[in-house]
């Protein structure tokens, strides 16, 4: 027992058959769209900047590598997420099946991933805003505008409007306002639409010249882009959670998941060939917070760039929507296991939200959005998340052993070789990530730990039914 004491897959599901039960009612083309809301956002919009300035114009291909990573370890996920019909996250079946202390650090990990996430995609929404409303002649006073040390050059404290949007999305979350199938869809169509409008209006300024030379940092630049794009795919495991509220999950998750990526990697690709051809690389050096519509106004387009802003705006906002609501999800879970103090499952009595939750990592999300310069917090969430995906993909090839028979609503195809590439794959973006990242990421771990033993074991709700 102990730290490797498991949850009863039985109860699992019969505690979701009493519950109110989800309609099915996704198929391809919700998930599909579901994958792109969660995905498209700062990553394109922001990170292309230091990333062309890491890999130069081959940044397409680091975005080809992190995409890969990204499709392998998505279908490992889905197998893990699809395997026990009850809502949440991987946490849960981790607990499940590899049993209490590894579902901890999956949890742990996660929370790397969601609330830093939502903190990066502030930043990158607070550039986009900015330079937004420069084009009416307002400026935030530069001590305001950025985190400290994010801009050289520039003496800043608190970047306020990353802190101020983050507070916005919290209180609508308090206040029960989810994220309709509709509305997605709807940004969705917006995003994609200001993606595609950059595309063409830019494309005729590109300087095919611009491209040489092709890889001025050499195979090490384009695999230290990688480790940052990464973030750019982030969001697609919103679909392997959906696996319940699926119609054919069998077909309809690997589809959802497999298009959702082509479709990005695809625009992405085309983005930054495009990126790099209209400005010269080293030209994006200072004006990393909106890459994008920066190309777009050296070429002279103030009003497509106006318009990009809009879209780029209202795209990060639903990533961000999406992130916080899924680390509630979460949080709520591990707190009704036990394993965080009752506070993360107080629900509102009128709003029946996870308030406490939702205002806790809230408030931290903000504020970490306000203090902490995007790369860095990019960095944390991508070995966060790399590290939950590599975990999940040991866990899909040793139950595969262990519990051949378990029943699996989606099973990943060409086992074990796709987790293999999953964890070859991610692994080696881990480890082209620096060693300040892997310092923080390693005190995290340690943090997570010691919470573990000192609260989280004790406090346990297994730990309660063994006494
Ligand atoms: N993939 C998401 C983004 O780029 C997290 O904003």
């Amino acid at each position: 027992m102990g730290i490797f004491r498991k949850k009863s897959i039985a109860d699992l599901v019969a505690a979701s058959k009493t519950g109110t039960t989800l309609n099915k009612e996704l198929g391809t083309w919700d998930l599909t769209m579901l994958g792109i809301g969660a995905i498209i956002g700062t990553g394109i919009f922001v990170l292309t900047g230091a990333g062309a300035l890491t890999a130069g114009p081959a940044l397409i291909i680091s975005f080809v590598i992190a995409g890969l990573a990204c499709l392998f370890a998505a279908l490992s996920y889905a197998e893990f997420a699809s395997t026990v019909p009850v809502s949440g996250s991987v946490y849960t079946y981790t607990y499940a099946t590899l049993g209490e202390f590894l579902a901890w650090i999956i949890g742990w990990d996660l929370i790397l991933e969601y609330l830093l996430a939502v903190s990066a995609v502030s930043v990158g929404w607070s550039g986009y805003f900015q330079s937004l409303l420069k084009g009416f002649g307002i400026h935030i006073p530069a001590a305001l505008s950025a985190a400290p040390g994010a801009v050289p050059g520039l003496t800043s404290y608190f970047n306020l409007p990353a802190f101020l949007i983050v507070m916005l999305i919290t209180l609508l979350l308090s206040i029960g306002v989810k994220q309709s199938k509709r509305v997605n869809n709807i940004m969705v169509i917006i995003k994609v639409a200001v993606v595609i409008l950059f595309i063409v209006v830019a494309v005729g300024y590109v300087k095919p010249a611009n491209w040489t030379p092709f890889t001025p940092f050499g195979m090490e630049g384009i695999f230290a882009a990688a480790a940052l794009v990464f973030f750019a795919f982030i969001g697609f495991d919103a679909i392997a959670s959906a696996a319940e509220e699926t119609k054919n999950p069998n077909k309809d998750l690997p589809k959802g998941i497999i298009y959702s990526l082509l479709v990005c990697t695809f625009l992405y690709v085309i983005v930054t060939s495009i990126m790099t051809g209209v400005v010269p690389y080293p030209d994006f050096k200072g004006n990393e917070d909106h890459p994008i519509s920066l190309v777009l106004q050296m070429a002279g387009q103030n009003w497509v760039a106006g318009i990009v802003d809009v879209g780029a705006i209202l795209g990060m906002t639903t990533v961000m929507l999406v992130m916080l609501y899924g680390q509630t999800r979460v949080s709520y879970a591990m707190s009704r296991d036990g394993l965080l103090p009752k506070f993360f499952r107080t629900v509102h009595k009128k709003y029946r939200t996870p308030y406490g939750s939702t205002w806790f990592f809230g408030i931290v999300a903000a504020l970490m959005g306000a203090l902490i310069p995007l790369d860095e917090l990019a960095k944390l969430v991508n070995i966060g998340t790399l590290s939950a995906f590599v975990l999940v993909s040991v866990a899909v090839l040793v139950l595969r052993r262990t519990q051949p028979d378990l029943p699996r609503a989606f099973r990943c195809p060409a086992v074990p070789w796709i987790p293999l590439l999953a964890i070859i794959f991610c692994g080696f973006l881990m480890a082209q990530l620096d060693g300040d990242t892997w310092v923080r990421f390693i005190i995290w771990l340690g943090i997570g730990s010691a919470i573990y033993f000192l609260y989280s074991k004790r406090h346990s709700k297994l730990e309660k039914e063994i006494e």
